[in-house]
C-alpha cells in the first residue's frame, strides 16, 4: 500500500450534510472510506472503457439556468460536437433549474471528452455519463 495522502476539499454545507446521510445509509463509518470507493469506482470505470470502442449513452446535467451565459455555453459545446450527439431532451424543473438529457454516439473517448467538458462547465449543479453498448455484442 502506498503512502497516505491528506487532502482538503471545500464543499457546501448542505451537500456535505446529504453526502454523510447516504454514506451513513449505504453503512460507511468515515467520509475518507466513502471518498476512496468513490474515486475507485472512476477508476474502474475508466479502465473498463476502450478509448476506441464504439459506445452509446447519455450524458445528464442539472442547472439553474438563471446563471449567466451559461445556456449558451452548454448549447455551444453542444453545437462544437453535433456529430457525437444524436438527441436532447430539456425539461423546466421549476422556477430555476434544468434538467438536460442528451443521447451520445461516438468513440468513447470522444464521448468522455465532450461529458466532462458538459459536466464541469461552471455552474452546472449536477452531471452524470452513463456509457452503454450498442447491444450489438451482448
Ligand atoms: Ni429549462
Amino acid at each position: 500500500m502506498s503512502e497516505l495522502s491528506r487532502i482538503g476539499v471545500a464543499i457546501d454545507s448542505d451537500l456535505l450534510a446529504k453526502f454523510d446521510e447516504l454514506i451513513a445509509n449505504r453503512g460507511y463509518t468515515n467520509r475518507s472510506e466513502a471518498f476512496r470507493d468513490l474515486i475507485r469506482d472512476e477508476l474502474v470505470e475508466k479502465v473498463w472503457e476502450g478509448p476506441e470502442s464504439p459506445v452509446v449513452g447519455t450524458v445528464t446535467l442539472v442547472y439553474n439556468h438563471h446563471v449567466r451565459l451559461l445556456g449558451d455555453k452548454l448549447t455551444d459545446l453542444q453545437h462544437d460536437h453535433y456529430h457525437l450527439i444524436l438527441s436532447t431532451m430539456h425539461v423546466h424543473l421549476d422556477h430555476d433549474n434544468c434538467l438536460e438529457v442528451l443521447v451520445v454516439k461516438g468513440r468513447a473517448k470522444d464521448v468522455k471528452k465532450i461529458a466532462d467538458a458538459l459536466i464541469s462547465t461552471k455552474g452546472v449543479k449536477h452531471g452524470r455519463l452513463t456509457i452503454t453498448a450498442s447491444g450489438a455484442e451482448l
